[in-house]
């Protein structure tokens, strides 16, 4: 704690701490006190050298009796025949003899509580500390400590604030974590029981001999196992992606090459539904980007078109220009409700629709499209207009590569 032996005036001028306490004996000035005896003369002349000096304390041996300020002071003296009246007089004549004295470790609030209830014309009257057993120990100016206090307050008052709006975002962010890991079990549920129950048909098949059981089922059991291991990688990227600990590997991509096998994949979901699949890319482009994130990116945009359109046409198209590379999936399929859009990239955010309804997927695809866009740098567009059919655009940063583009 800061006792006397402070620099007079030190703690007026420093900035308010966040680890400052906040009683009266903290913001005490230290050794400005004089002896009751002293001359009024003798203290003037104190006042004099210290232009910073708001008051001084009348101590006799550890006791304080009275208090001076600089004010009062100069009105005794200015008053007529003040300085022949008083000069030679001991200080106590012209001092405050009852001064507000209160124990060093009253909270500041109380300090001022008192000092304000005081006569109009000593309201700022510096107050003094001292012990439990009354020993002086310093003074304090009342409008420091009205400014420490207002700092206080202000500070606890963006404190609670801070505390408050960090309680409301780790709420948020639970509820969103509770939704998350909800849905994620439902979507690893149903593979995982499918898996059970097609392995022990096929043990029964196994115990029958029966060839044919196992024949049919083992499909179905690859499939359902795919299933689960592409949800489970979708799981995992997001919450690498959320969690910032997803790798970026920049080097220059061949897009053509890349583009043609999102194509034949495409062609591969659509299986039997009239649907053309058809590849723009400028011949030899070459953009600086993360192939596999790249990739990654065009597959679900890709499979999602698929999913979503059964007659017409799906269109790959990349092009790069001015330092930025961009890739459009477009479709002509069922399209997206304008007041769906804002929902399109919220995780298991399957929109509730038919036709949605009618096609398998655990509604994270387009949540990773967009995580890996901003972890490179870009962004996803999309348009849409129901029963007409979707675009979305990736833009890119890293356009075409100098040395190898044409
Ligand atoms: N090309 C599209 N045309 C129409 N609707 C689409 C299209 N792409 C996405 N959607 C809508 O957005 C929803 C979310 O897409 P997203 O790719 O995130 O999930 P999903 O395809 O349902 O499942 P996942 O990709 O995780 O297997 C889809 O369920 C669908 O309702
Ligand atoms: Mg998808």
């Amino acid at each position: 704690m800061v006792r006397a032996q402070q620099t007079p005036g030190a703690l007026r001028a420093a900035e308010p701490s966040p680890h400052r306490g906040e009683v009266l004996g903290e913001y005490l000035t230290g050794d400005d006190r004089v002896h009751p005896e002293d001359r009024v003369q003798k203290v003037a002349g104190i006042f004099f050298e210290r232009p910073d000096l708001e008051a001084v304390a009348l101590v006799r041996e550890d006791r304080a009796v009275g208090l001076l300020t600089r004010s009062r002071l100069l009105v005794k003296l200015a008053r007529n025949f003040g300085h022949e009246l008083y000069a030679r007089r001991p200080v106590t004549r012209i001092a405050d003899l009852a001064p507000l004295a209160l124990p060093e470790d009253t909270p500041l609030a109380a300090v001022l509580d008192r000092a304000l209830a005081r006569p109009a014309a000593t309201v700022f009257d510096d107050v003094i500390a001292v012990t439990d057993s009354g020993a002086y120990v310093g003074h304090a100016s009342v409008r420091e400590l009205a400014r420490q206090q207002g700092f206080a307050l202000e500070r606890s008052r963006l404190e609670h604030e801070n505390a408050l709006s960090r309680t409301r975002d780790l709420e948020e962010l639970e509820r969103v974590r509770a939704r998350f890991l909800a849905h994620a079990t439902h979507e690893l549920r149903s593979p995982v029981s499918a898996i059970a129950v097609l392995a022990e048909l096929i043990r029964m098949g196994c115990d029958r001999e029966s060839l044919e059981q196992v024949r049919t089922k083992v499909p179905m059991l690859l499939r359902a196992s795919a299933t689960l291991r592409a949800t489970v990688n979708d799981i995992l990227d997001l919450s690498k992606l959320e969690a910032g600990r997803m790798d970026v590997a920049i080097g220059p991509v061949e897009v053509a090459p890349l583009v043609d096998e999102v194509a034949a994949l495409a062609r591969l979901l659509l299986g039997e539904k009239p649907v053309e699949v058809r590849v723009q890319v400028p011949d030899g482009l070459v953009v600086r980007s993360d192939p596999g994130k790249l990739r990654q990116m065009l597959v679900n945009l890709a499979s999602n078109a698929a999913k979503f359109t059964d007659r017409g046409a799906i269109t790959i198209r990349a092009a790069a220009a001015g330092g930025t590379a961009r890739f459009a999936v477009a479709d002509t399929g069922c399209g997206i409700r304008a007041e769906d859009l804002p929902r399109l990239f919220v995780p298991f955010g399957q929109l509730e629709d038919a036709h949605t309804k009618t096609h398998a997927g655990t509604g994270l695809g387009l949540v990773i499209t967009r995580s890996l866009a901003s972890l490179l740098g870009g962004r996803v567009l999309v348009e849409s207009r129901r029963g007409e059919g979707t675009t979305f655009t990736v833009e890119l940063p890293g356009g075409a590569h100098p040395e190898e583009s044409p």
